[in-house]
């Protein structure tokens, strides 16, 4: 079958379609969204975060100088423009880079030494669509900023298995790493080109052109050639420095005694410059090739690379399309309590008003708006999954009263059509 783009309608006017790689969040499925953002907001406040919203478009010289210019986001993927003002400006590809940039225009660290922030919201980058990885997708995200001791990694890495815990989801596992810092990675990439250098011939064209600018990427590379060339490669682990491997040790620790679970993978690179240190993915074998659902680390040197204070900080991103993925349909769309069937002009009327009353105390009540059959609007009324239907004919209208069926049961009360009583005989039974 032929995929087209555009459907001709009646009038042969073409239907504009929405841009490839940006989707629609349909009901059904942002009630799962809602979800995952209302945990996360639970959660975050639980360890201390506040919220901080910052603007989706920053200048493209924020996300070259943070993520760094020899990284994939930065040379392809973003979408970046000049503006009827000639600055150059770029829709974020990732959401750390701007929450810092604020941190240090709006001087934070004056106001607390240690700062907590999460954010959520779209960003963009220009990638090959598939399942799970999208040109427009949102991340929920959480940084601090102002503190060195190891505590805090296993204490950002507590709170993100916390998280998946309380939306039931005991995938994904943690994947932990250190990639050093400015002392020691420079000697643990000279050993690593060395080692690729008498491998050149094996690699692909991309991982030879960034054996200068990116070495490190060539661990991570997804050609199956580049797999088989590095399998044997020296390990940053190997490599750190007294005061990294010291810090790894810690992480370790902490993460041991709190029982959280983890394993430590020494090829873990991550595909954003700014790291030092702890780096860490949870990552799934259920969403195919797009296997990180959240990932994060340590940047102790980006706050001062930005023109702040010296101060380290740590935090991660979760991709809420995977974490969405990964959830069960389960969170759809909340039945109402009530369904109203009504049968004539006036039944209708009478249906409207104690369906108004209704809501107003909080009850989620439906009703057919377009005087459809009796028989037409209970099939509604079993589609929408109702917990009571309450049928108003002209009878029923003529003796003010109406019968009330609880649909799982199917017992039947007959009762005066009188909002408070509806509400009462509505409560008798919990919402699910
Ligand atoms: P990242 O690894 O580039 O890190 O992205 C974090 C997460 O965003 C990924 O694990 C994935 O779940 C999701 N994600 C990334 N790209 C896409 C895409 N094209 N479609 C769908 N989901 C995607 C960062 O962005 C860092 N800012 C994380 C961080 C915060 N590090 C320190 N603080």
């Amino acid at each position: 079958m032929v995929k087209c783009a555009h459907y001709l309608n009646k009038e042969n006017s073409v239907a504009i379609t929405g841009i490839k790689g940006f989707n629609d969040i349909l009901p059904g499925e942002v009630e799962k969204w809602q979800r995952i953002e209302a945990t996360a907001r639970r959660v975050f406040q639980i360890y201390g975060f506040s919220e901080i919203r910052v603007p989706i478009m920053e200048k493209t010289e924020l996300f070259s100088r943070s993520i760094g210019d020899a990284t994939d986001i930065v040379e392809k993927e973003m979408y970046s423009f000049t503006d009827k003002g000639e600055n150059r400006v770029t829709l974020r590809p990732e959401g750390t880079a701007g929450v810092i940039r604020s941190y240090i225009e709006q001087k934070l660290h004056v106001l607390d030494p240690v700062t907590k922030l999460y954010y959520m919201g779209p960003m963009f980058r220009y990638e090959r669509p598939q399942k799970g990885r999208y040109r427009q997708f949102h991340q929920i995200g959480a940084e601090v900023v102002g503190v060195t001791n190891p505590r805090i990694d296993a204490q950002v890495l507590i709170m993100l298995r916390h998280f998946f815990r309380d939306l039931g989801l005991t995938e994904p596992t943690l994947q932990i790493n250190s990639l050093g810092c400015p002392e020691c990675r420079p000697a643990y990439r000279a050993a690593l080109k060395g080692y690729l250098e008498e491998r050149r011939e094996l690699l692909c064209d991309d991982c030879r052109r960034r054996m200068e600018s990116n070495p490190l990427r060539a661990l991570d590379c997804k050609v199956p050639g580049c797999g088989q060339a590095t399998a044997e490669a020296p390990s940053v682990l190997d490599h750190l420095c007294r005061g990294c491997d010291d810090h790894f040790v810690a992480v370790r620790r902490h993460l041991d005694a709190t029982e959280t679970s983890y394993a430590v993978n020494h090829r873990m690179v991550r595909g954003l410059d700014y790291y030092t240190r702890t780096t860490f993915e949870l990552v799934t074998g259920l969403l195919g090739s797009q296997s990180a659902v959240a990932a994060g680390g340590r940047y102790d040197g980006l706050i001062q690379e930005l023109g702040g204070p010296n101060l380290p900080g740590i935090g991660f991103a979760m991709g809420v399309e995977r974490v969405a993925l990964l959830l069960s349909a389960n969170a759809s769309a909340k039945a109402p309590d009530l369904f109203i069937a009504a049968h004539g002009e006036a039944a209708g009327d009478e249906a409207f008003r104690l369906m108004t009353l209704l809501q107003g105390q909080g009850f989620r009540v439906e009703l057919d708006y377009e005087g459809k059959s009796l028989k037409s609007q209970m099939r509604r009324a079993d589609k929408l999954g109702a917990r009571h239907t309450l049928i108003i004919g002209e009878d029923e209208l003529a003796n003010g009263r109406g019968m009330l069926k609880e649909m799982a049961t199917g017992v039947q009360l007959e009762l005066i059509l009188e909002a408070a009583l509806l509400a009462e005989a509505l409560s008798s039974q919990p919402s699910p």
